[in-house]
């Protein structure tokens, strides 16, 4: 099975790719344009891979014809679709490149997708899947006491991010129900794990409590999100990608509501313990409260009955264990996190307006 993955310089990109090359009889087609330049970093390992098992090429998804030489030239039985401009501070402060990659970029991969299902024969055309990949935000935000987000919450994005995300979602959408494209959609919660960029919060706040910096908590620390580890999302995008039914909407979340201050405080403790000689203990005197987010969802949670019931997923991670894995694997990887932020990030506060 050949799959075409696009955003896979990226964090949950990378990680899809790795797992999926473990898979017998499954190449991968790797489109990113950079947008960090030192991404590369994140894959270049599997540009020493032998054969034709991957490949890589440095594209944007708006540029519709580079897009189809590569559908024409690689023909690829599905399509894993993860691109886009993905930190909700930065909409904030720079939207457009969000409308650009995340809405003008999708629309141009789903009409590169068509053309080429169009023209494939009937066989590996009824096989053939795009699945979109987007996030929990598109729903809006939760009241401490409401139920989880199910498929058919409606949609009431906030942020320029989530409204661009909720925008190439419709576009998913209506590439099926008017033109047949076989898409499937898939929502999910906040992911960590090995190789997130160092702007999103947990490691942005491992890198800044192990350089002894201050730890910035949004408003009151009080947001609560659904985190999962990378490693249950990329095997819930794999299952749909196997077994899932184009025209259909999965949720994916990892059944683990915590605060913004739950997780800072875990991640200072599990420093603690790990660093027991650092001057900077305990970690969590580094913790301060700056001013909120512009808009802050105040809650997700995702009801993951759905895609448990139709193909058995589940998470299989569970938090304390997986973060603390994260920390480790931020610590032992200081190298990873200099070259990917080199001239391009170095832990300031971004989206304030
Ligand atoms: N991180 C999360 O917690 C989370 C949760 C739910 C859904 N998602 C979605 O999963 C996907 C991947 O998220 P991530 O956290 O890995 O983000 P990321 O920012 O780490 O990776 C995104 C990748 O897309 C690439 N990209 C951006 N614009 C592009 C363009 N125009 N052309 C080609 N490549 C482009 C970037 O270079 C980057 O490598 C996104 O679609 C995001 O909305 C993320």
């Amino acid at each position: 099975m050949k799959i075409l993955v696009t955003g896979g310089a990226g964090f949950i990109g990378s990680n899809l790719i790795r797992h999926l090359l473990n898979q017998p009889d499954i190449s991968v087609l790797n489109i990113d344009k950079l947008v960090f330049p030192g991404s590369y970093h994140t894959i270049e390992d599997l540009d020493k891979l032998p054969g034709t098992k991957y490949r890589f090429a440095a594209i944007d998804i708006c540029d519709y014809k580079a897009l189809n030489d590569l559908f024409r030239e690689y023909s690829p039985d599905a399509v894993m679709h993860l691109a886009a401009e993905s930190h909700v501070d930065r909409s904030i402060a720079t939207p457009e490149s969000f409308i650009q990659s995340n809405i003008v970029g999708t629309y141009q991969l789903l009409n590169t997708a068509k053309h080429y299902w169009d023209d494939l024969e009937t066989g590996r055309k009824d096989e053939f899947k795009f699945l979109h990949v987007s996030t929990d935000e598109v729903f809006g935000s939760l009241s401490l006491d409401a139920p989880p987000f199910s498929e058919t919450h409606p949609y009431q994005p906030n942020s320029p991010y989530s409204a661009s995300k909720a925008g190439s979602d419709h576009l998913a959408r209506a590439w099926h129900h008017t033109y047949g494209l076989p898409v499937i959609i898939s929502n999910c919660s906040n992911n960590y794990g090995p190789h997130q960029f160092p702007e999103k919060l947990i490691p942005l706040m491992i890198i800044k409590a192990v350089r002894g910096e201050s730890l910035p908590v949004y408003g009151d620390g009080g947001n609560v999100r659904d985190w999962l580890y990378v490693e249950d999302h990329v095997t819930a995008l794999f299952e749909i990608i196997k077994h899932g039914r184009p025209g259909d909407t999965y949720n994916i979340g990892g059944c683990c509501e915590l605060s913004n201050n739950d997780v800072v405080q875990s991640i200072c403790s599990i420093l603690d313990e790990l660093l027991h000689d650092s001057k900077h203990r305990p970690h969590k005197s580094l913790i301060r409260y700056v001013t909120d987010r512009p808009g802050h969802d105040r809650r997700y949670a995702m009801d993951i009955t759905h895609i448990n019931k139709t193909l058995g997923w589940s998470p299989k991670y569970e938090f304390k264990e997986a973060l603390r894995k994260t920390v480790m694997w931020y610590l032992d990887n200081n190298h990873w996190c200099e070259k990917v932020m080199e001239n391009s990030y170095n832990g300031e506060r971004l989206g304030l307006i």
